[in-house]
């Protein structure tokens, strides 16, 4: 009887033990316990672009050329679904910073257009970033393929690497973040379908989130919905309002500035991907980041000067896709605008007559030149920016968290 009640006791041991240990070893067997991502990959590689990102459909009197010239994209980085899947998780994962807690995500927010709703943003100790967080919407159209405000990263392979090492966004060294990679158990495989075999690099790192970032092209907002039902971006866009069909002339259309010079927003906010001027006149700048006449004078920020060292890149910044501005505030590189009515204003009224304004802000006899919009026009700008906004592809699954 004893010895019976001893094998029941045991018996029951083993199987109280069999049941704790059933969770805890499927853990350790399913690499990807944390993650939800799709057993078949999202498409990241072929974007289905409309014809206008990929042909010039503006009239002759538009300097650009279409949009495909200006792809930054390497050769030795195209994309790939695995690839962009990889970066995917590596952009959410916050164990990717000094204490656990801050991801690219944290201040690329998709919501806010993959920018940031603070002014400046909180890094992993709470320090604040010394400027506005950027949008990376349509990175892959800026033709010079340089990153930053300020334009210090020369590509985007290596600007992606240089969140991790900034003392107040990540707070890591690159050996330290391959080694908290290579101590997670999704990393090895992901890394296997991206790059061919589990070799952990830096380099391997910056394709994945550059593939990522770039495979964030926006086609399906408002401004494309209408868009597609006609050719050309000047004529009146049939299922715009009245009012958004406006503010689009006056974007688009130039106008006499105050300093008789014609101007158009569109002359800086280029191209249906509305990103920052294109290479019209090749040679003649040393960048094609550009003041907007923000400031009288750089003091504290001087901008791509800071990069080039050249005096007359002081207060130039590059400025990210217009696409989603309409979430996205604040606005400029130190976040100072709260509305897109004040940056309109700006625009129709406060341009300063910074000594590295061109044409048409400024004119030869040194003139700085204003919008001057009426209160009507000022709406009409506005909910024409609106338009730009492309929630699709802000709430697309493929873009967000995929940490469970
Ligand atoms: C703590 C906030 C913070 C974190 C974390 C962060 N960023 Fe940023 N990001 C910024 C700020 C601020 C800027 C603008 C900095 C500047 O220009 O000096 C920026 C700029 C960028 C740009 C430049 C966009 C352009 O058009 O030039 C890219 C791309 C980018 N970040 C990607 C990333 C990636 C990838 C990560 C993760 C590895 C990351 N960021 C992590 C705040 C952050
Ligand atoms: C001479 C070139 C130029 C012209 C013309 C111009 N912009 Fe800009 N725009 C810029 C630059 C450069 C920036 C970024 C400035 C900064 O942050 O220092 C910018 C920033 C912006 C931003 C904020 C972007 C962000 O990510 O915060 C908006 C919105 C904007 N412009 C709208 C317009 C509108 C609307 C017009 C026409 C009324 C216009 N722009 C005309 C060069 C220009």
């Amino acid at each position: 009887m004893k010895h019976f009640l001893l094998f029941i006791g045991s018996l029951l041991l083993i199987l109280v033990l069999a049941c704790a240990e059933d969770p805890l070893q499927q853990e350790v067997m399913d690499p990807f316990d944390e993650l939800h991502l799709p057993s078949t990959l999202f498409n990241y590689a072929n974007l289905d672009l409309p014809s206008y990102l990929t042909a010039n459909e503006f009239p002759p009197q538009f300097q650009f050329q279409s949009l495909i010239e200006y792809d930054n994209t390497p050769a030795n980085n195209p994309v790939s679904d695995e690839g962009a899947t990889l970066g995917r998780v590596l952009f959410y994962d916050k164990k990717l910073s000094a204490n656990g807690t801050v991801a690219c995500a944290s201040c690329h927010q998709a919501n806010h257009g993959f920018s940031d709703p603070n002014k400046l943003s909180e890094g992993f100790d709470g320090q604040l970033t010394r400027r506005h967080s950027m949008s990376i919407v349509n990175a892959t159209y800026y033709p010079t393929g340089r990153f930053f405000w300020d334009e210090r990263a020369e590509t985007l392979e290596q600007q992606v690497l240089l969140p991790f090492q900034d003392e107040i966004e990540m707070g890591l060294t690159l050996e330290e973040l391959i080694t908290i990679i290579s101590e997670q158990p999704y990393y090895p495989i992901l890394f296997e379908e991206a790059f061919g075999d589990q070799t952990i690099t830096s380099d391997r790192i910056g394709k994945a989130l550059a593939q990522f970032i770039r495979s964030m092209v926006s086609t399906t907002s408002v401004y494309d919905q209408a868009r597609q039902e006609v050719n050309s971006p000047v004529v009146d866009f049939p299922s715009f309002t009245s009012l958004q069909n406006q503010g689009k002339r006056l974007f688009f259309v130039p106008r006499s500035l105050t300093n008789g010079i014609n101007g158009n927003c569109a002359g800086c906010h280029q191209t249906e991907a509305f990103v920052g001027p294109l290479p019209n006149f090749p040679g003649q700048l040393s960048t094609f980041a550009t003041s907007n006449g923000l400031d009288l004078l750089s003091t504290n920020d001087l901008g791509v000067g800071e990069s080039t060292n050249n005096p007359n890149d002081n207060g130039k910044f590059k400025v990210p896709s217009l696409k989603n501005i309409g979430v996205r505030a604040p606005y400029m590189h130190d976040g100072r605008f709260t509305s897109l009515e004040e940056v309109v204003e700006h625009y129709s009224s406060g341009i300063q007559n910074h000594p590295n304004l061109i044409s048409p802000l400024v004119n030869d006899e040194g003139e700085v030149g204003q919008f001057n919009f009426t209160a009507a026009e000022k709406e009409a700008l506005v909910a024409f920016l609106h338009t730009l906004t492309d929630t699709e592809m802000l709430t697309d699954e493929k873009y967000s968290n995929p940490f469970k």
